[in-house]
Order: structure tokens, then C-alpha cells, then sequence
């Protein structure tokens, strides 16, 4: 057959493979205000990405197309409600071009775990076709397109530790002094997002105190544990933590309440929830007592899988040349 000498169509610059390399987050602070009318909680959260990563590979293709292997892949949906396809399809309609992407999802970050795993595959899937269809969006355009995908999307773009005000999308970088230990337990089976949410109201109607925002202060972020961030101290990062979903996760998943113990058991200076859970993230001095804490998790048969990983971790990121 004939070589197809034609030039490559302006708007597909790069025909080979783009891969993006996306981090897991954990909240440090997760402080949840009332209910807004639009359903939504004001947050202040504090977003600390850690290096557990998904990668999302995009290559030109018919029509969309996902993929997704790993442990976790039979949990992930290969439709259209995938967020990475929702995303590929808001930046395709945003230059008024068509979607028509593979994007094959390589899996590590836990699904439905309060990872943000989906988020992560959203941001990576967004970084990689605009590289593949050479799209140049701005970072403030694809801030935007990832507010739109989800409240913790943007995070996913930019990674490192930040705070999250609104309902987690409006994001203030914060410098951290040093490289923090952590051990997560995952749990089998996840938890949705709007259920802990709607768990956590109803708590909060059930003691009479009220669950809307004319009911709940609003939420602040802690100065201590901002300092201790940004000293890079994790003894008082660990004495700072907190997670106003943890008791909606417990709530209902009373078992992740033994998870909880075991690490604490296994040495670690923090253990809670991981965003709306059931993760169960454990704060340790370093990386050898992260390596203790995660033996006594995995001998304490309270989870599924035990992984270490330390943060910050950078942001969405294109690894191919
Ligand atoms: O923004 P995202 O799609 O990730 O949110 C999923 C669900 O989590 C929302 O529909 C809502 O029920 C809940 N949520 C919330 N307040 C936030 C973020 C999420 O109530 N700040």
C-alpha cells in the first residue's frame, strides 16, 4: 500500500500516545459547613497529594473509547458517566472539535475510595488529549473545565497541598516543609460521595443542631495545622488532623471503626478517614514507621490492601516525550 503522505490534521498534531500520570490525594483537614441550596457543603479542605498514582493514556481513535485495567478496573465504568470521558468530551466541545479518543485507564489508586481516584482520571485524561489534540488550553480554561467535572478535579490538576474553599474547587497552593508518611488501608467495596454527605447531615439533624448553612458555622481552615504543613512536622500535622465526614463514614461502615484502631495499634501518630472514605489514612514519623505501621495493618485482617505512599506528589502530569 501507498504511504499516506498527507500532513497530520492541524487539529491532531501528535498521533502517537499520550500518557499522563495522575496522583492520589488525602484530605488533612476536611471541614464540612451546612448544605447550600444547590445541594453542595462549603468545605475548607486541605488537599495533600500522595503518590499513589492512575495513569490515563489517550490515542487518537474513531469514536470515544475507554478502557481500564487494574485490580479495581471490573469497579470502573467504561461509558460515557466515566469522568475521564466526561472530560475528554468538555475539552472536545470546548475547541468545537470531536472526542474521538482511546483513553485507556491504567488503575492503582482505589475506586470509590475517597482518593480521588475518578477525579484523578478526569484531570489525567484532560492533560493528555489536550496534548494529543494539541488544544493548548489554558491553565485557568482547564481549572475551569475541572470545576465543572467535579469539586475535587482541580486538585487532581495541580497536586502538591493546597486549600479548597467553595465546595473544594477554589484552590490556594500551600507550600509544605517537608516529605509527610503515609499508610492507607482500602477497604472492600466502596462508599459514595453523596451518600456520606447526605449521613453526615442527617448526624447533624439527629442532634437537633441543623444541617443547612444558617445552621452550621461556616468552615475554617486550622492555623495549626497550616503551620505544621508548612513546617513539615508530623507530629503536629497528626495532632491537628481532623475529618467532619469521618463520623458519616462510620456511621456507615462501622467496622472501618477496628481499621482505625489497628493502625493507631501499629504505631501510627494519626489515623482517619480518608475524604468521605472508607480508606483509612495513618499519619506516620517516616518511612520506616510507616513500613510498621503498614505489617500491623495488613496482620490486623481489618482491610482489604494495606499501600504506603509519601506527599506531596505533583499534579497531573505528561510523562511521554
Ligand atoms: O463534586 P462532586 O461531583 O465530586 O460531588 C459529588 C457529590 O458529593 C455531590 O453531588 C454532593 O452530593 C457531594 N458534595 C457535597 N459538597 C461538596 C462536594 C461534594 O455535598 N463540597
Amino acid at each position: 500500500a501507498a504511504s499516506d503522505t498527507r500532513p497530520p490534521s492541524p487539529r491532531s498534531p501528535v498521533t502517537r500516545p499520550v500518557t499522563a500520570r495522575v496522583p492520589a490525594k488525602v484530605n488533612v483537614q476536611l471541614a464540612v459547613g451546612g448544605r447550600r441550596p444547590d445541594g453542595f457543603h462549603d468545605l475548607a479542605n486541605v488537599f495533600l497529594a500522595v503518590g499513589l498514582h492512575d495513569e490515563v493514556t489517550a490515542t487518537p481513535a474513531e469514536s470515544l473509547r475507554v478502557t481500564v485495567e487494574g485490580t479495581d478496573a471490573p469497579h470502573v465504568p467504561t461509558d460515557h458517566t466515566n469522568l475521564a470521558a466526561r472530560a475528554a468530551i468538555a475539552l472536545a466541545a470546548r475547541h468545537g472539535i470531536a472526542p474521538d479518543v482511546h483513553l485507556h485507564i491504567t488503575k492503582d489508586i482505589p475506586v470509590a475510595g475517597g482518593m480521588a481516584g475518578g477525579s484523578a482520571d478526569a484531570a489525567g485524561a484532560l492533560v493528555a488529549c489536550d496534548a494529543l489534540w494539541g488544544t493548548k488550553t489554558s491553565r485557568t480554561e482547564l481549572l475551569a473545565l475541572c470545576a465543572d467535572l467535579g469539586s475535587d478535579v482541580p486538585f487532581s490538576l495541580v497536586g502538591g497541598a493546597a486549600l479548597g474553599r467553595g465546595r473544594g474547587e477554589l484552590l490556594t497552593p500551600l507550600e509544605t516543609g517537608g516529605t509527610f508518611h503515609w499508610v492507607f488501608a482500602v477497604a472492600d467495596g466502596g462508599l459514595s460521595t453523596p451518600a456520606v454527605y447526605r449521613e453526615c447531615d442527617r448526624l447533624r439533624e439527629e442532634t437537633g443542631a441543623g444541617a443547612t448553612v444558617d445552621d452550621v458555622p461556616d468552615p475554617e481552615p486550622s492555623e495549626a495545622l497550616l503551620t505544621a504543613l508548612h513546617t513539615g512536622d508530623p507530629a503536629a500535622l497528626a495532632a491537628a488532623v481532623t475529618n467532619d465526614l469521618q463520623p458519616a463514614a462510620l456511621s456507615l461502615r462501622p467496622a472501618l471503626a477496628e481499621t482505625l484502631r489497628a493502625g493507631a495499634d501499629g504505631g501510627a501518630l494519626a489515623s482517619l478517614v480518608s475524604g468521605s472514605g472508607p480508606t483509612c489514612a495513618f499519619l506516620a514519623k517516616d518511612a520506616e514507621a510507616a513500613q510498621d505501621v503498614a505489617t500491623a495493618l495488613a496482620a490486623s485482617g481489618t482491610c482489604r490492601t494495606v499501600r504506603t505512599a509519601s506527599g506531596p506528589a505533583p499534579g497531573a502530569t505528561v510523562t511521554t516525550p
